[in-house]
């Protein structure tokens, strides 16, 4: 073919692409998703011109007043960070190792021999999504079987997490609908009935979205359950020191799998307890055999993260690490993180006694046994339809409020448009 010829054919092909591409544009195909479920809720709420408006529906703590919350502790340790001047380097794939060590140390407790032995694998992460991402990511890769069990209900993001990391994703029934409580017995029917070597996701404390957790107990049994039926136990830790006010007894499940000599998966999260939800603060750590197991895990963790995010951001974590660092500082946060528990323990009788004098006759007693951010109100789709169009009180179709969003001056509102679309 002559010179000429082949320039005019490459010229023809071109036009021919060009004009494929002016028909179609290159996401053509891409169809509209679905807008999140809990994100949608605050932005029917945004538009809603009633006065007396009520969101219930996000999972983000708010004072009495309604307001976001920032800790003392936090604007302390703020102002203490910036007398120190510090660099903005990357930090290693590993994240800020003083906050590393001080995370494990509040969930596992200072005297823990895993500690002490240094059989672990820990990496600072994107908050708790981030750490369940990459735990995810390491037992899709690592896992005996590529399974995970997540309860019914769980969390909104755990199913596409798990599902974005390669993992099949199973459940187990966890939630009484008839007594707004634990499905205790069909919860291990459940996990009995998963594989040997199959994962499973278990809410630490305060589960979300029910509200609903294992007693002590409870978790000792599914402990037993765990060791007999070779199961591995992934722990998302959330809402530590949230749940009860107290951080030692929400870790008391985590605790409890560890003494009885589990290797576990834990995921945590300093966004509810200490109020950093926008810095993206957590930890995803793997229990090991021994060092050797420990180094051999955490380098390709550094693997999986690299290739994500390269490394994670230093503020949060520099912050989280000034607190827990620092014995004073410290015991301030503790008494903050169980000022906001037992003010939501508070609302949570409030509603309660007010449903009881707005003459309600239903039983009620789940809003104070539930524990943490959310109670799983018992509402069903039509009640919240109507909660929301006739009284502007915003919550998801499941019936969940966050109990972040009551307060002393809304709570008597709310019973009443609760006993209203009820009775
Ligand atoms: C059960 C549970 N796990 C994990 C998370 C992750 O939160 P974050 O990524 O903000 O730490 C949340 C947040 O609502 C949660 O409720």
């Amino acid at each position: 073919m002559s010179l000429s010829k082949c320039h005019q054919l490459s010229s023809l092909l071109c036009k021919q692409q060009k004009n494929l591409r002016l028909m179609s544009t290159w996401w053509s195909k891409v169809q509209q998703g679905p807008p999140d479920s809990i994100l949608g809720v605050t932005e029917a709420f945004k538009c809603d011109q009633n006065p007396q408006k009520i969101n219930l529906g996000v999972g983000a703590y708010r004072d009495d007043n309604g307001k976001p919350y920032v800790l003392p502790s936090v604007i302390q340790a703020e102002n203490q960070l910036i007398k120190k001047n510090l660099d903005k380097e990357y930090a290693p794939i590993t994240g800020i190792s003083e906050f590393c060590n001080e995370a494990l140390k509040l969930a596992l407790s200072s005297e823990s021999p895993i500690i002490k032995n240094k059989c672990f694998a820990s990496l600072q992460s994107l908050s708790g999504t981030g750490a369940l991402r990459v735990g995810g990511e390491f037992l899709y890769k690592y896992a005996p079987l590529k399974t995970i069990w997540v309860p019914i209900p769980t969390w909104g993001n755990h199913g596409q997490i798990f599902k974005f990391s390669g993992l099949e994703v199973k459940t187990y029934r966890y939630y009484d609908p008839k007594t707004c409580g634990l499905d205790f017995a069909g919860m291990v029917e459940d996990i009995s009935s998963a594989p040997q070597g199959s994962v499973i996701l278990l809410h630490a404390c305060a589960h979300n979205p029910t509200g609903v957790d294992p007693k002590p107990e409870q978790w000792k049994e599914l402990s037993a359950l765990f060791k007999k039926q070779d199961l591995f136990p992934f722990f998302d830790m959330a809402y530590q020191g949230f749940a009860s006010g107290n951080v030692d007894r929400d870790a008391s499940a985590v605790r409890t799998f560890l003494s009885d000599g589990h290797q576990i998966a834990l995921a945590q999260s300093f966004a509810k307890n200490m109020g950093l939800y926008g810095e993206r603060v957590g930890l995803f750590s793997l229990t090991t055999l021994d060092t050797d197991e420990a180094a051999r895990v955490l380098s390709q963790l550094k693997i999986i993260a690299r290739g994500m995010y390269s490394n994670p951001p230093i503020h949060g974590a520099r912050l989280v690490a000034e607190i827990l660092s620092n014995p004073q500082l410290k015991d301030q946060w503790l008494v903050e993180v169980k000022g906001m528990a037992d003010r939501i323990i508070s609302v949570r009788h409030q509603l309660k006694d007010l449903l009881v004098k707005e003459g309600s006759v239903r039983n009620w007693g789940h809003i104070t046994d539930q524990i943490g951010m959310f109670c799983y109100t018992g509402l069903n789709k039509d009640m919240v339809k109507t909660i929301t169009e006739e009284h502007s009180v915003y919550l998801t179709n499941d019936g969940r409020i966050s109990m972040a969003g009551v307060t002393t001056k809304n709570v008597a509102y709310l019973a009443k448009a609760i006993h209203q679309v009820t009775k």
